[in-house]
């Protein structure tokens, strides 16, 4: 009876200490924010030769001082969001994660100038707040480019299409 007794104590210590310890990875206090993340993701897919993105630390709060990336200033309401990549002529090379899609007010990107492969993920055609998506001067599959360009987009199709085949200035 007493062994019973502590052993359903040792149970409920250990479903104490998981649920505390979940609480901390999902409220996401332990590292970087769920943006943050996303970026983790999308550089996990990156070859990054020379480096150039170690500031992009797990351990920073947001994402907003990683190089090349840009926050909106946030409020009391609102966090910042990531609103900008600038990370063209980066030496970078691999493939281009979908992952970039979940940041919700991303309107630029620029990865043009870089070593990218492989297919474009479809979602980046329908990211829905971007309005200027620079691809060009990669190594990307033609298809694909070409089926991204005529993907439904928030921003003008045909200077989106211009901009992924590099056909603009
Ligand atoms: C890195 O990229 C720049 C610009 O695209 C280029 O001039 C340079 O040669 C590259 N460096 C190497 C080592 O490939
Ligand atoms: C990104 O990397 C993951 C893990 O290596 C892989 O499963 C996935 O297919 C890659 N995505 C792209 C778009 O290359």
């Amino acid at each position: 009876m007493g062994r019973l007794q502590s052993g359903f104590r040792i149970i409920a210590v250990h479903c104490f200490l998981v649920l505390v310890l979940s609480f901390f990875l999902l409220d996401g206090s332990l590292g970087v924010n769920l943006e943050g993340r996303y970026l983790l993701k999308m550089k996990g897919n990156l070859t990054d030769s020379f480096n150039l993105l170690s500031s992009w630390d797990s351990n920073d709060p947001t994402p907003c001082s990683w190089r090349g990336v840009y926050c909106s200033p946030g409020d009391h309401y609102s966090p910042p969001a990531v609103t900008s990549l600038n990370l063209g002529s980066l030496n970078l090379s691999g493939s281009l994660s979908p992952s970039v899609c979940k940041l919700g007010s991303l309107a630029f990107l620029d990865l043009s100038f870089n070593k990218l492969s492989g297919n474009l993920p479809a979602e980046i055609g329908s990211c829905s707040n971007l309005q200027s998506l620079k691809l060009n001067n990669n190594q990307f599959d033609g298809q694909a480019t070409h089926r991204i360009g005529q993907a439904p987009v928030s921003a003008d199709p045909e200077l989106l299409q211009q901009q992924v085949l590099g056909t603009a200035p």
